[in-house]
């Protein structure tokens, strides 16, 4: 028996969430340390696609209703690739085991990986590529039904693997890195909804834009000055745009105790720079290293509460 595997990294957000729903720019870096994992095979012939959520201690099949949203989200993965690479043809009759080491609802894109890995393996197993930014379209449809109104950063970084300048309709850009970034993600263990902070931010918009706009522009201007600091290696400057962000995240009102508290010990553990990553109210902070690091980092974290901490490194573009 023939098993393909296939597997999508997490992702977090350095600077510019929330703003790049409104056409800032954001940049966004993947976290391959975290996986989701997928195995296809051959099922027996009537069978269609059948997805395995081990984690979920779910099964999911087209043809069948789906009952929840997880399920939802998964065949909607499997009905897009399946139009990309075989369109108008008979469903194949496979079985596709998906395993996620990212945690669900933490903002660090654990169903944009999920889609991914699902249309990848399944492309592989059929023994077509799916060109990239296709794979990202299709994502992007999954993520949409998971989250609302997403800007479309999630499917991009978790499709293209690289740290990415991303501003909604304009082409993402793999950004230069000059020098490696050591990250440290501590995670509250508060589930976070992207699509309910995205409908508070948007609530806040419509109802003080006077006082949400400025806030927003705020953000833009941050994410500008982390792309020059990015590129020249300045991983000082890097770190006060994350903590200026986060203030601006805070009076946005996406930001939480539990999340500030994390927050605070990376600082006091001599973070270059730390804030929420993602949607907020909840979920994951990221924390900005300097060299040697981590371990120090992740002990304060855990001291301050953190359920879990990842430590991940960008490399410098070559
Ligand atoms: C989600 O990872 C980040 C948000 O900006 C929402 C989005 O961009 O779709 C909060």
């Amino acid at each position: 028996m023939t098993v393909t595997r296939a597997c999508a990294c997490g992702k977090a957000i350095l600077l510019g969430e929330h703003a790049v729903v409104y056409g800032h720019p954001a940049i966004a870096v993947p976290i391959p340390a975290r996986t989701a994992v997928v195995e296809v095979w051959d099922a027996a012939p009537g069978t269609g696609i059948v997805i395995v959520a081990h984690d979920l201690n779910r099964r999911y099949r087209t043809g069948c209703l789906p009952v929840d949203q997880d399920g939802r989200f998964m065949l909607a993965a499997v009905g897009g690739v399946l139009q990309e690479v075989c369109p108008g043809r008979e469903c194949p009759d496979l079985e596709v085991g998906v395993r996620s080491t990212i945690p669900i609802a933490r903002g660090l894109g654990s169903g944009a990986a999920v889609s991914a890995a699902i249309a990848r393996g399944i492309a592989a197993h059929l023994g077509i590529t799916i060109p990239q930014d296709q794979l990202s379209d299709l994502v992007f449809a999954t993520e949409c039904l998971l989250h609302g109104t997403p800007s479309g950063i999630d499917n991009t970084v978790v499709c293209c693997e690289t740290a990415v300048w991303f501003q909604r309709g304009q082409e993402p850009e793999a950004m230069t890195v000059d020098r490696p970034m050591l990250l440290v993600i501590g995670d509250t263990g508060v589930p976070s909804r992207t699509s309910e902070s995205v409908a508070r931010v948007r609530r806040r918009w419509e109802s003080e834009p006077a006082a949400v706009g400025p806030l927003l522009d705020g953000i833009g201007e941050l994410v500008a000055q982390g792309r020059s600091a990015i590129a020249e290696g300045d991983l000082p400057a890097l770190g006060r745009a994350m903590d200026h962000n986060q203030e601006l995240l805070q009076q946005l009102g996406v930001s939480s105790p539990e999340l500030d508290r994390l927050i605070g010990a990376a600082r006091e553990a001599g973070a270059l720079g730390a804030k929420l990553s993602g949607g907020g109210m909840g979920g994951c902070m990221v924390g900005l290293v300097a060299p040697h690091g981590a371990d120090r980092m992740e002990a304060a974290l855990r001291a301050a509460g953190a359920h879990d901490t990842i430590v991940s490194q960008v490399e410098p573009s070559v």
